[in-house]
């Protein structure tokens, strides 16, 4: 059984559009996971196919009726069913959420599947997220004009955690967020560009230094980019020394 995604958008092509690229895109070739969209006005029953009315108590915009997201989420259930997941998540995206974390994208990629509802206008009737949401995520502390960037942007994070997504399993491993430290710097072709050489090092063959010499970097990364990062957990040994170094090197240039 492959992972199961649904989303329920008004722009489903904007969703399956996006979805043909890249790692992700290949990864539904290959039927590593499977992606089904889902347009509320289908599951409208007027002459106008309305799928948002005016807010109750008065005030600026439309929101999105519950009756025809009720119908496209069972709709959705129903689909993951048939293909063998009891119990999809339904995640609202919605600026309101918790924060979408590295870790929480793992924990989601354990789930056999998702069902993914993206608003637009002033969001969606709070009846329908009270019974049939059971989660809310943000993809950052700023509003869009739409659910679809931030859908795409949750598919792409989990879909990469799905074993075999990525080619190489390191490359998952060695990522920024998944330890307490950023990715380490990368260079390719050429050796001299511009000015500027890539760390010998890198050419000298010899594994363990260059994996200390990673380790390094990614330590000093992680002190110049995201302290907040290294403040998570006690460093150890090693990384101790590096980041005491750091702090003192900074100190002699502050004198
Ligand atoms: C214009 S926004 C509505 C914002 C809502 N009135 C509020 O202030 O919380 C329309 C829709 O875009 C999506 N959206 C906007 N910003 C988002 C974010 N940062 N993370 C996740 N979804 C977002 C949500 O689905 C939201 O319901």
């Amino acid at each position: 059984m492959s992972f199961q995604i649904d989303v329920i958008t008004l722009f489903p092509e904007l969703i399956e559009q996006a979805a043909q690229y890249g790692v992700t895109g290949r990864a539904k070739e290959n039927h590593l996971w499977q992606l089904k969209t889902w347009n509320p006005r289908e599951f409208t029953h007027d002459p106008y196919r309305t799928v948002d009315d005016r807010p109750y108590g008065g005030g600026p915009g439309m929101v999105m009726l519950a009756e025809p997201l009720k119908e496209a989420i069972l709709a959705a259930k129903a689909r993951q069913r048939e293909q063998g997941v009891g119990q999809p998540k339904v995640i609202f995206l919605s600026p309101q959420g918790a924060l979408l974390t590295h870790q929480r994208a793992v924990e989601l990629s354990t789930t056999p599947g998702l069902i993914l509802l993206s608003a637009r206008y002033e969001g969606v009737d709070q009846r329908l997220i009270d019974r049939y949401v059971d989660e809310e995520i943000s993809i950052g502390e700023y509003v869009l004009s739409g659910g679809e960037l931030p859908a795409l942007v949750l598919m792409d994070a989990v879909v990469r955690q799905i074993p075999g997504v990525l080619g190489d399993s390191r490359s998952v491993e060695q990522e920024s967020f998944v330890t307490q430290w950023l990715d380490t710097p990368h260079y390719t072709r050429p050796e001299v560009f511009e000015d500027m050489a890539v760390p010998p090092v890198l050419l000298s063959g010899h594994h363990a230094h260059i994996e200390r010499w990673r380790h390094e970097q990614a330590v000093i990364k992680t002190w110049q980019k995201r302290p907040d990062m290294l403040a998570r957990q006690p460093l150890s040994g090693d990384d101790k020394k590096i980041v005491e170094s750091l702090i003192a090197q900074q100190l002699n240039k502050e004198q």
